[in-house]
């Protein structure tokens, strides 16, 4: 019999990489999106990747009516994986209420459905931006976390507080949250990726539309960093790698390995790469050169940060395996496919 999950968010770039994965791994999948930063061909291209096309209901998850009324008709699901929110920090600093209702209210009716009808396992995509400005490198799961330079991000800081006070009282209620170094990258088929909806804000998308001539030059933030080339260091880890801890932590729940039944797990490849050095492995992987030049920093930017995921890979068994390489040449590959489809 298949294993219902329900996947908030689920038509979306991560979403629809856990979706194949969930369903490779024969579970039943019920999305709820309400299509805001996606679209229903995520379905069909799922579909084609996989043969089956999950379960969809759209709805906006701020809709707590709505939202009772569908968990009541699927109250066999077995857990919930909640990657619904919204994620551009910019517009957050401009915007903040909308990041607040939307995020939280998206997250408060999911609990407070699954709760009433028996939904005892909760995943949450959350993200390492919940550290702020680290005090150590590699960060742990033990360092300090701080409040988010942006609404968004204090959106996930509150967001994993509010899961680990429930977890305090409800003894039946399990949850672990999954902080998201920088996902990239596409999966290998070149049939679902990450498909940022205006100009991009992230550094991934902004290279591989620049090479492929839909922007003009690639604005790198920031020469005058402490590193070794100036520009800030991030953890880029694979969206496919990343998919997979979303498989490990759900059987963790469900098989109730769990140590405390809030748990947190960083999500890295643990590697540090520069912008600069971004820069140059796309060149290298893709063979085309990179119109770019560097410009002030962006606000809010931290110089480096890198994971430490010793937790994920003791209690998950999870480690990241695919290198940048593979990161970029996916993200390229996805790239051209996407402009081949659209010529
Ligand atoms: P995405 O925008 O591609 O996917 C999010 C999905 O949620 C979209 O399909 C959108 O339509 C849906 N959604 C938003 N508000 C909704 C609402 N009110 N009702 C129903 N559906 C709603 O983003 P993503 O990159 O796939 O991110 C997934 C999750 O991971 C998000 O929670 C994001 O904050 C988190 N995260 C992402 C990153 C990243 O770099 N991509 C990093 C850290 C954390
Ligand atoms: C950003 C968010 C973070 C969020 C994450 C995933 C900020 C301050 N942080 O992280 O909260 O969880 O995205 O959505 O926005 N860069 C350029 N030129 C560009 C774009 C980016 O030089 O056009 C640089 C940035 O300065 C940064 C690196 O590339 O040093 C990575 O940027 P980005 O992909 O936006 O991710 P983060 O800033 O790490």
């Amino acid at each position: 019999m298949d294993r219902k999950i329900i996947v908030t968010g689920g038509c979306g770039y991560v979403g629809s990489h856990i979706v194949v994965q969930l369903i490779e791994n024969q579970f039943e999948v019920l999305i709820l999106d309400n299509l805001s930063n996606s679209s229903e061909a995520s379905l069909d291209r799922i579909k084609q990747i996989t043969g089956k096309r999950p379960l969809f209901i759209k709805v906006d998850l701020s809709d707590r009516a709505a939202m009772a009324k569908i968990f009541e008709q699927h109250n066999d699901a077995l857990a919930v994986i909640h990657l619904a929110a919204l994620k551009a920090v910019g517009e957050s600093i401009e915007i903040p209420l909308k990041y607040y209702y939307n995020n939280l209210n998206c997250l408060l009716n999911t609990l407070n459905s699954q709760i009433e009808n028996g939904i005892n396992k909760f995943v949450f995509s959350s993200s390492a931006t919940v550290y702020g400005s680290p005090d150590e490198l590699p960060i742990t799961e033990k360092s300090n976390t701080k409040r988010p330079f942006s609404p968004y991000g204090n959106s996930k800081r509150i967001g994993e507080e509010i899961i680990e006070d429930l977890c305090k009282i409800k003894c039946d209620f399990s949850s672990i949250s999954l902080r998201y170094f920088n996902p990239i990258g596409a999966h290998e088929s070149g049939i679902i990726g990450e498909l940022p909806k205006g100009v991009p804000n992230n550094l991934m998308p902004y290279i591989t539309q620049t090479a492929a001539g839909i922007r003009d030059k690639l604005m790198v933030f920031g020469g005058d960093y402490p590193t070794h080339d100036g520009t800030a260091i991030r953890d880029y880890v694979h969206v496919m790698d990343l998919a997979q801890a979303h498989i490990d932590a759900l059987n963790r729940l469900l098989n109730e390995e769990q140590d405390t039944p809030y748990e947190t797990f960083n999500l890295g490849s643990t590697k540090g790469y520069s912008v600069l050095e971004m820069i140059q492995t796309f060149e290298a992987v893709s063979k085309v050169k990179l119109n770019y030049e560097i410009t002030e920093r962006r606000a809010g930017d931290i110089t480096e940060l890198y994971a430490s995921t010793k937790l994920a890979e003791e209690k998950l068994g999870w480690k990241a395996e695919r290198n940048i390489d593979e990161m970029i040449r996916s993200s390229w590959e996805w790239e051209q496919n996407l402009r081949s489809e659209k010529e």
